[in-house]
C-alpha cells in the first residue's frame, strides 16, 4: 500500500515568530540580513540581502538583475527561448560598472557637427567624447557638448573645430570616490576615465554619481562586477550553454526543473562540476531523500518548493506538491543532519508562495537562507514589460514559466527531448498583479520590517535565527484574530 505521510501539510502563513529578548546586540539597527546563498571555491557565495528573482521570463531580466544586485541581492536570468538573449543579459550585467558608463555614443573629429545635433535630439545626450577613429575605444581627443557649437550655422563644420581639448581625465582603475573628489576639485560635471595610452575606456557623470555611491550593499564579485546567477536545464542539447555561460562570468547556475528528484539532475550537477568551479544550485525539492539524492552528486545549494508559486497549477494538474513550511522542515532538517554528519553547510533557498516581509521572515526562521520570489519582483517598475492601467490602479503582466504564454519546456519535462511540445500541458497561469513601485524602493521597505522581525526575536543575524527562532503553528481561529477584525479599514468605505 502506498505510504501516507500522517501529518499535514503546512504552508508560511501558519507560523508566528514568539518574541525573544531584545537587546543592544539585536535592536534593530544592529541586524544584519547578510546570508549564504550557495557554496563556492572560495567557501560561500553571500548576499548583502537574502533576495533573489526568480528564474522567470516575467520578472528577471538584465535590467531587474542590475537593480537587485545593486541593492544586495541576485537576479537568476531564466532559460529563454533564445540562447543569444540570455548570454547578453548576462554580459551586460557583468559589464556594468556603477557609476562607469560604458554605453557610450562616440564621435571622430573629421564628423560634421550635425550628426552630434541629430543624435542629441534622438537620444538626449548634450555630452560626447571625441576619439581619433570615432570608436568606443578609440585615443581621446576631446568632448563635444550643446554648449560648444550654434545650432543654425556651425551644422557642416567639422567637430574638431568646436571640441574642448583641455580635458581633465582620469586613469583607469580611478575608484568612484576618488573620481567624485576630482570632479568636486575641478568643477566638472563629467571625467573621462581613460587607460595608460589615453584610450577611452569609460566616463563618470557627476549627476549619477550620488546614486551610485548610495547603495554600499551592493553585491559585487571580486573584480567589482555585479552578481548574477543563470538558468540552465537537464537536457542535453542545452549543454553547450553551461559552458558559454561560465565563459562569461556567470557567477552560479541554477538547474530549472519543478521536480528536481531526478536522475537528469544528477547527470547535470555531475557535468557543472566536471567543467570546473561555478556553483550549482539545484532543485526543486520537497523532500529530505531528494535533498540527500542531489547532495550525492555535490549540488552547492538546494532550492525548496513544488506547486506553490502563486500562479502555479501544478498540484491541480498533476497532483504534486507540498505547502511550503511542511517541505522546508523536512528539508532543513535533512540539511542539519548532514552538517552534523561532519559535512560542509548547504544552504537552502526556499522558492515560491512568498508574498510578503512576513512569509519571508518565517521561511528564514524555519531554516532557509535566502528567498526567491517571482511575484513580488513581478510588481515592480524594474520588471520586464510595462506598467497597464486598468479603472486607475496600475498593474504588471506576470505570467507562469509552465503557462502557455511562456511554455518553458525545459523546465517541466524530464529528460527526453524538450521539443516535444505535443505532450505540453499548463502547469501555470498568466495573469496581472499590481504594481508595487520601484524596487529601490520596495526592497530596502521590506528589509526594514525583515529587521523589525529579526529584532523583535532577539536576533541579530539569519544564522542565529536558525538557531534561536521560536515559532508557533496558529490555528485557523488565531490567524484570523491576527488580522484586521470587527471593523472596517477606511480604504473599504466607498
Ligand atoms: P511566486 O513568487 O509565488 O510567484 O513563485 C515563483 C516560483 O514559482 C518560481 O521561482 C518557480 O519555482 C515557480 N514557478 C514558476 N512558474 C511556474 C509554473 O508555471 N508552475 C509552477 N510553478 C512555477
Amino acid at each position: 500500500m502506498a505510504n501516507i505521510v500522517s501529518s499535514t501539510s503546512t504552508s508560511l502563513k501558519e507560523y508566528r515568530l514568539l518574541p525573544g529578548l531584545t537587546t543592544e546586540a539585536s535592536a534593530k539597527h544592529n541586524v544584519s540580513l547578510h546570508s549564504r546563498l550557495c557554496r563556492s571555491a572560495e567557501g560561500y557565495l553571500t548576499l548583502n540581502t537574502p533576495f533573489v528573482s526568480a528564474s522567470m521570463q516575467a520578472v528577471s531580466d538584465d535590467r531587474m538583475a542590475i537593480a537587485l544586485a545593486r541593492l544586495g541581492g541576485v537576479s537568476v536570468i531564466p532559460v529563454l527561448a533564445d540562447e543569444e538573449s540570455q548570454m547578453a543579459m548576462v554580459k551586460n550585467v557583468k559589464q556594468y560598472k556603477a557609476g562607469f558608463q560604458t554605453a557610450l555614443i562616440t564621435f571622430g573629429p573629421d564628423n560634421p557637427i550635425r550628426e552630434v545635433q541629430m543624435s542629441q535630439s534622438t537620444h538626449g545626450f548634450s555630452t560626447y567624447p571625441v576619439t581619433d577613429n570615432g570608436l568606443f575605444h578609440g585615443k581621446l581627443l576631446g568632448v563635444i557638448t550643446d554648449k560648444d557649437f550654434d545650432a543654425v550655422t556651425d551644422q557642416d563644420i567639422r567637430i574638431a573645430e568646436r571640441m574642448k581639448t583641455e580635458l581633465v581625465v582620469a586613469e583607469e582603475g580611478t575608484s568612484l570616490m576618488q573620481a567624485k573628489a576630482k570632479m568636486i576639485k575641478t568643477g566638472r560635471g563629467f571625467l573621462p576615465i581613460v587607460s595608460r595610452e589615453g584610450t577611452l575606456q569609460s566616463v563618470v557623470f557627476r549627476k549619477d554619481l550620488e546614486h551610485h555611491i548610495r547603495f554600499p550593499n551592493a553585491n559585487e564579485d571580486r573584480y567589482g562586477r555585479l552578481v548574477i546567477g543563470a538558468a540552465v536545464t537537464t537536457h542535453p542539447q542545452h549543454r553547450n550553454r553551461i559552458t558559454r555561460l561560465i565563459e562569461e562570468s556567470v557567477d552560479f547556475l541554477v538547474i530549472d526543473a519543478s521536480d528536481g528528484y531526478s536522475a537528469f539532475q544528477q547527470d547535470t550537477i555531475r557535468y557543472i562540476k566536471f567543467l570546473g568551479d561555478t556553483p550549482v544550485i539545484a532543485g526543486n525539492v520537497v523532500t529530505a531523500q531528494a535533498f540527500e539524492y542531489l547532495m550525492e552528486a555535490g549540488a552547492d545549494a538546494i532550492k525548496v518548493g513544488m506547486g506553490i508559486g502563486s500562479g502555479c497549477i501544478t498540484q491541480e494538474a498533476k497532483a504534486t506538491g507540498r505547502g511550503q513550511a511542511s517541505a522546508l522542515i523536512e528539508v532543513v532538517n535533512a540539511r542539519d543532519k548532514y552538517v552534523a554528519d561532519g559535512k560542509p553547510y548547504v544552504p537552502i533557498i526556499a522558492d515560491g508562495g512568498l508574498s510578503s516581509p512576513a512569509d519571508i521572515c518565517i521561511a528564514l526562521a524555519l531554516g532557509a537562507d535566502t528567498v526567491m520570489m517571482g511575484n513580488y519582483f513581478a510588481q515592480c517598475t524594474e520588471s520586464p514589460g510595462d506598467i497597464h492601467y486598468r479603472n486607475g490602479q496600475a498593474f504588471k503582466k506576470y505570467w507562469m514559466e509552465g503557462s502557455v504564454q511562456a511554455r518553458n519546456l525545459g523546465r517541466y519535462f524530464l529528460g527526453g527531448s524538450q521539443n516535444n511540445s505535443t505532450d505540453y500541458f499548463a502547469e501555470g497561469v498568466s495573469g496581472w498583479v499590481p504594481h508595487s513601485g520601484s524596487i529601490f524602493d520596495v526592497v530596502p521597505a521590506s528589509c526594514s520590517k525583515l529587521k523589525a522581525s529579526l529584532s523583535s526575536a532577539g536576533c541579530y543575524s539569519i544564522e542565529q535565527l536558525h538557531n534561536s527562532a521560536q515559532l508557533e503553528h496558529q490555528s485557523p481561529v488565531a490567524l484570523g484574530d491576527s488580522a484586521v477584525h470587527n471593523m472596517v479599514k477606511e480604504s473599504e468605505i466607498a
